[in-house]
C-alpha cells in the first residue's frame, strides 16, 4: 500500500526522473543483466541496443507515477503491455527483479538527494503498478485454458514457407502436430516466435496476416538485410527454418484491432506495415464489409507491394492507392481519402507513422479515431 505522503513525494519526484528516464533506466537493465543474465531470454537485445525498451519501461513508470491517483486512466496501456508481457512468458515472481533494480537505479542515479524517504515512496508505487500488471497478466494466462505448456512457447511446425513479395517477404504457416489446441485470435493480434541464437532465445512478435481458419496461424516476416541493427531473429527464419521444422511459438496475443460498426476504415501502410491491416480489411472482406475500407499503401515498387493479390480483388480501383517510390505520399492524398467518419489505422516505420498523423492533425482529424501499431515498443514513441 502507498500512503498519501509518498503518492505526493512520488508525483513531485516524477518529472525529475522522467527527465533522466532513460539513463536510469539503463542503469537497471545493466545491473539486472548482471544479476540475472536468464532474463535475456526474454527481453529483446536489438530494443536494448537502440534503447526503445529502457524509454518505454521509463515512460510507462513516470506516466503512472504521475497517475498514481486514478491509475485507471492507464487501462489502455496496461492492456497493450500485458498482452506483451503474456507472449514472452512474463510472470509474477520477475517484477520484484525489476522493482529492486529500478530502485537501485534510481538511487545511483539521485546519489546524496535520494533519500530513504524517496526510495521507500517510489517502492510502495511500483509495487501498486506490478499488481495491476501481474493481475492482467494473470487473466490473460487463465484465458490460455488449463494446459501449461499452452501458456508458454510450443513447437509449431512449418507446413508452408513462401515468398510473397519483393525484400524479400516471406510467409510461413504453421501447425501445430502435438495434438493440443490452436488458440483462436482476432486479426490484429501477433504470435510469439522465438529461436537460440548465441546460446540464448530471442524473441520477436509477428502480425496473424487472415481471420482464423480454425487450425494455421500465418505470418509474413521480412528479410531486414538492410538494417541497423540487422534482423537478428527474421533473418535467421528465413534463412535457417524450413518446411516440416518446428518453430517456437507462443499462443496470440495483442490489442490492435478493428472497430466495429464503422462508416469508413482508411488503412495506411507503409511497407511491411501491410501485414497487420490486410489481415483487418480480410476480416471485413469476411463480414461482407469490404466496401467501407480503403487503403493507402507505401511500398518500394508494385513488386514489394505484398498482398496485392488478395486485396486487388476485393477493393475497387478507388480504395485501393498504391504509392511508390517517387510518388510521395502528400497530406492533399491522406484528407482526399478522409472522412469525418474515418477511423485510420496506420503502420509502418516510426518517421513514417509519425509523418501520417502530423498530416491527420493538420486536417484536424480526432485522435479517438487514430489506431497506430509500432514495430517498436510503443510506449516508447508517446508523443506530446
Ligand atoms: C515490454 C513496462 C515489468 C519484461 C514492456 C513495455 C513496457 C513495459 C512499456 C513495452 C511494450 C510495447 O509497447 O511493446 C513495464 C512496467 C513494468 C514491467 C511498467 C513494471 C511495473 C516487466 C517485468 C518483466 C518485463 C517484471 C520481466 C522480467 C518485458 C519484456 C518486454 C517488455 C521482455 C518486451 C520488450 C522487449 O523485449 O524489448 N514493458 N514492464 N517487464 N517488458 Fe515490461
Amino acid at each position: 500500500s502507498i500512503t498519501e505522503e509518498q503518492k505526493q513525494i512520488v508525483k513531485s519526484t516524477a518529472s525529475a526522473l522522467k527527465e533522466n528516464g532513460k539513463e536510469i533506466t539503463s542503469i537497471f537493465y545493466k545491473h539486472m543483466f548482471e544479476a540475472h543474465p536468464e532474463l535475456l531470454n526474454i527481453f529483446n537485445r536489438t530494443n536494448q541496443k537502440v534503447g526503445t525498451q529502457p524509454l518505454a519501461l521509463a515512460n510507462t513508470i513516470y506516466y503512472a507515477a504521475e497517475n498514481i491517483e486514478h491509475l485507471d486512466v492507464l487501462a489502455p496501456q496496461v492492456a497493450l503491455i500485458a498482452h506483451k508481457h503474456r507472449a514472452l512468458t512474463v510472470l509474477p515472481e520477475h517484477y520484484p527483479i525489476v522493482g529492486k533494480y529500478l530502485l537501485i537505479a534510481i538511487k545511483e542515479f539521485l546519489g546524496d538527494n535520494g533519500t530513504q524517504e524517496i526510495l521507500d515512496a517510489w517502492g510502495a508505487a511500483y509495487g501498486i503498478i506490478a499488481k495491476i500488471f501481474i493481475d492482467a497478466e494473470q487473466e490473460l494466462y487463465n484465458e490460455l485454458g488449463p494446459d501449461e505448456h499452452d501458456k508458454g512457447f510450443v513447437p509449431l511446425n512449418i507446413v508452408k514457407k513462401e515468398t510473397v513479395a519483393s525484400g524479400p517477404i516471406v510467409a510461413l504457416t504453421l501447425e501445430r502436430h502435438d495434438g493440443g489446441k490452436m488458440h483462436t485470435y482476432h486479426p490484429g493480434q501477433y504470435i510469439t516466435l522465438r529461436i537460440t541464437k548465441d546460446g540464448s532465445f530471442h524473441n520477436r512478435h509477428y502480425s496473424l496476416l487472415e481471420p482464423f481458419d480454425g487450425k494455421t496461424y500465418r505470418v509474413a516476416i521480412k528479410d531486414e538485410v538492410d538494417c541497423d541493427p540487422k534482423g537478428v531473429v527474421s533473418n535467421e527464419i528465413i534463412d535457417n527454418y524450413k518446411v516440416g521444422d518446428t518453430i517456437l511459438t507462443s499462443f496470440p496475443a495483442g490489442t490492435f484491432k478493428l472497430v466495429k460498426d464503422v462508416k469508413h476504415h482508411l488503412f495506411v501502410a507503409g511497407g511491411i506495415g501491410i501485414t497487420v491491416l490486410s489481415s483487418l480489411i480480410l476480416e471485413l472482406h469476411k463480414e461482407n464489409k469490404a466496401n467501407s475500407a480503403t487503403l493507402i499503401h507505401c511500398a518500394a515498387t508494385q513488386e514489394h507491394a505484398a498482398f496485392a493479390d488478395q486485396l486487388k480483388p476485393i477493393l475497387s480501383e478507388n480504395q485501393y492507392k498504391l504509392f511508390c517510390q517517387g510518388e510521395k505520399l502528400a497530406k492533399d492524398d491522406l484528407q482526399r481519402a478522409l472522412t469525418v467518419d474515418s477511423h485510420v489505422y496506420i503502420c509502418g516505420s516510426l518517421p513514417f507513422m509519425n509523418k501520417i498523423q502530423d498530416y491527420l492533425a493538420e486536417c484536424n482529424h480526432p485522435a479517438s479515431q487514430i489506431h497506430i501499431e509500432a514495430f517498436q515498443p510503443s510506449l516508447s514513441i508517446l508523443r506530446d
